[in-house]
């Protein structure tokens, strides 16, 4: 049985933690089981005992940003053994901003790119994760060596070409990319697609920042990446989506390096599998 089809099976209630009503979440991106409570106040991800270190990895991160004061879960349980682990964090209350249509997402957007800024501005210096460009790439070259791409998460263009013919693209850049790393390090997400981001539906304000596994220090240009190819999925034209990478950047405040948008944007389906 695959890792995936295992993670299934899992419950909340299996590995221990209280016995309350747990519905399961289908939207995710992982191979996790992720449950919410039916009150609606807790969500609950579970995985197989092969991936517990990737779930722990997300506990501490999460631990660690709620302490920054920056919004997202709070670890509310933990249980771990043979069976798997199962992290139970609080609510984010609100609706993942993927499920928001343009008009809304378009409101939001300054709001996002200011929560952006300020998860960006915890203090790098003090954040004790790593997922900086090299270890990205030694998940790439992990990945690539087990022939665990997952063609579907390429771009189009892509779908044809060896992942390792891709890697070795990548690789040649990665002296320049470590080096404006370097100068530029600040605490990334890891996963800044938009259903990691929360909006309060109502005021469509920023509730928080969710699926906190791979946060750690990196260039600001890997999550800038990812939100701005992942909301082209919601912006409605090519225009919609140009006037909002600008008004994004400068609201941010950044003149977006396009190169190095497009390097972080391929490397990151090098590194799930
Ligand atoms: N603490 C939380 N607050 C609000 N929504 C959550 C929370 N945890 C999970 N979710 C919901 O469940 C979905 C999947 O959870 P996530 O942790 O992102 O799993 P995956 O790693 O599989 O992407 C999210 O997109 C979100 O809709
Ligand atoms: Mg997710």
């Amino acid at each position: 049985m695959s890792d995936r089809r295992a993670a299934r099976t899992i419950s909340p209630v299996l590995l221990g933690v209280e016995d309350a009503e747990w519905l399961p979440v289908t939207a995710g991106e992982s191979g996790a089981a992720v449950f919410r409570s039916a009150d609606a106040t807790r969500y609950a991800k579970c995985v197989p005992a092969a991936d517990a270190a990737d779930l722990e990895a997300e506990r501490d991160r999460s631990t660690w940003l709620s302490d920054q004061g920056v919004p997202g879960p709070r670890v509310l349980d933990w249980r771990s053994g043979d069976a798997g682990s199962c992290l139970v964090t609080s609510a984010v209350s609100g609706v993942p901003a993927d499920q928001v249509p343009a008009e809304d997402l378009r409101v939001a957007w300054e709001r996002i790119a200011d929560a952006v800024r300020g998860l960006h501005a915890t203090p790098v210096n003090q954040c004790p994760f790593r997922r900086g460009l090299d270890a990205m790439v030694a998940l790439a070259r992990d990945v690539v060596a087990r022939d665990a791409v997952n063609p579907e998460f390429l771009p189009v263009d892509q779908r044809q070409t060896s992942g390792a013919e891709l890697l070795e693209r990548l690789t040649r850049q990665v002296e320049r990319r470590r080096e404006q790393e370097a100068v530029d390090l600040v605490v990334c997400h890891g996963d800044l697609c938009l259903p990691n981001i929360i909006l309060d539906p109502r005021t469509l304000d920023v509730s928080g920042f969710i699926d906190l596994g791979r946060l750690g220090p990196a260039d600001r240009h890997a999550d800038l990446a990812l939100l701005l190819a992942n909301a082209r999925e919601t912006w409605t034209d090519e225009e919609q989506a140009r006037d909002a990478d600008l008004a994004f950047a400068e609201r941010y405040g950044i003149a977006l390096d396009h190169d190095r948008l497009r390097f972080y944007l391929h490397l990151d389906p090098l590194t799930w599998g």
